[in-house]
């Protein structure tokens, strides 16, 4: 593909969503960078404290206040539905999204996975709070309106540290570093760099141009998954050194009687190339034969868990995190 070096940008209306984080965090002293509070100033303060950023037609929306740590199926639902709103609307050029960065990629997959939107829709984080000496948050949240307004900009994409991520490939890498995210072998799909971007990679393809959910797929998922009152369960096991089943097994016979949801899939963390351990293969069989779903991805940073004749259906090329989330709305379709 040919990198566009220049793209023109817009003055287009940009709605900004709130939803927590470092970004909005707080600590009692401007050098504590890990002692803070996420999810404490308002989008709008984030907003207000860029100079010029609302020079082009700007609206913010708090949707939630929260530490991504604790993101859920309700915020998820808000987000969903702001966001439908807003896209549909024509003067409309993008959304923003502050977002914190613990679970920002699965948000980043959710939103992709449901939406595909024509639209750019860029989550963008810190991980200094708004308090620190040298926070991270105004340039980045800068640089994600500007990524909004970016001539041919459309998808599910993720601001962080001037790099353009697409949601299928992200991933934190990093504790507090605050270039904390990686697209892996996939590499960046572009980058800020002193008021332009610069583009590396195709943009993520909408569903169909035009519309934020145009197929019927789309659309009844979509549906389902607003009025869902949970997401069909779907837990997470690793494969390692001396593991048993037991957790399985637990997985499995656990809900019984405690008002806890019927396991419905497993996506295990598989060894290297989607190796299980003996022990942790005959408790998956046992729960594959009473109905639950199973699907391995891989431990590993890089790379895809090789489909092999005969063996567990894999996760795709997605990881482990972002692959509960894919069975989950499978299921929900299902
Ligand atoms: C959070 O994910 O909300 C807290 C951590 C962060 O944003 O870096």
């Amino acid at each position: 593909m040919s990198e566009d070096t220049k793209p023109a940008v817009h003055q287009g209306r940009v709605v900004v969503l709130g939803t927590g984080g470092t970004i909005a965090g707080k600590a009692a002293r401007r050098d504590d960078l890990s002692g803070y509070v996420a999810g404490q100033v308002s989008a709008a303060d984030l907003v207000a404290g860029i100079p010029g950023l609302d020079t082009a037609p700007l609206e913010v929306e708090q949707v939630a206040q929260i530490d991504s740590k604790d993101m859920g199926l309700s915020v998820w639902q808000l987000l969903v539905a702001r966001l439908l709103h807003h896209l549909d609307r024509d003067d409309v050029q993008g959304v923003v999204i502050t977002h914190g960065t613990d679970t920002l990629e699965e948000t980043a997959y959710l939103l992709h996975a449901l939406l595909r939107p024509a639209k750019p829709v860029v989550l963008t984080c810190a991980m200094r709070p708004a308090t620190a000496l040298a926070p991270d948050g105004p340039q980045n949240l800068s640089d994600a309106v500007l990524l909004a307004r970016t001539h041919g900009a459309k998808g599910v994409l993720v601001l962080c540290a001037s790099k353009v991520h697409g949601a299928v490939d992200v991933t934190k890498v990093h504790p507090y570093a605050t270039d904390a995210f990686d697209s892996g072998e996939a590499g960046m799909i572009g980058v800020v760099e002193h008021g332009q971007f610069r583009r590396f990679r195709d943009w993520p393809e909408p569903l169909l141009e035009g519309g934020v959910v145009e197929s019927a797929r789309g659309r009844s998922l979509v549906q389902r998954f607003l009025g869902a009152t949970e997401l069909p369960r779907v837990e997470l096991v690793f494969s390692h050194a001396g593991a048993t089943g037991d957790t399985v097994r637990c997985l499995l016979n656990g809900a019984a009687g405690l008002g806890v949801p019927r396991l419905r899939g497993i996506v295990v963390a598989a060894t290297g190339n989607g190796s299980l351990h003996q022990a942790l293969e005959l408790a998956l069989q046992d729960a594959r034969a009473q109905g639950v779903s199973v699907l391995r991805g891989t431990r590993c940073p890089l790379g895809r868990v090789l489909a092999s004749p005969g063996n567990w259906p894999d996760t795709n090329g997605l990881s482990p995190v972002k692959a509960r989330l894919a069975l989950a709305l499978d299921l929900l379709e299902a």
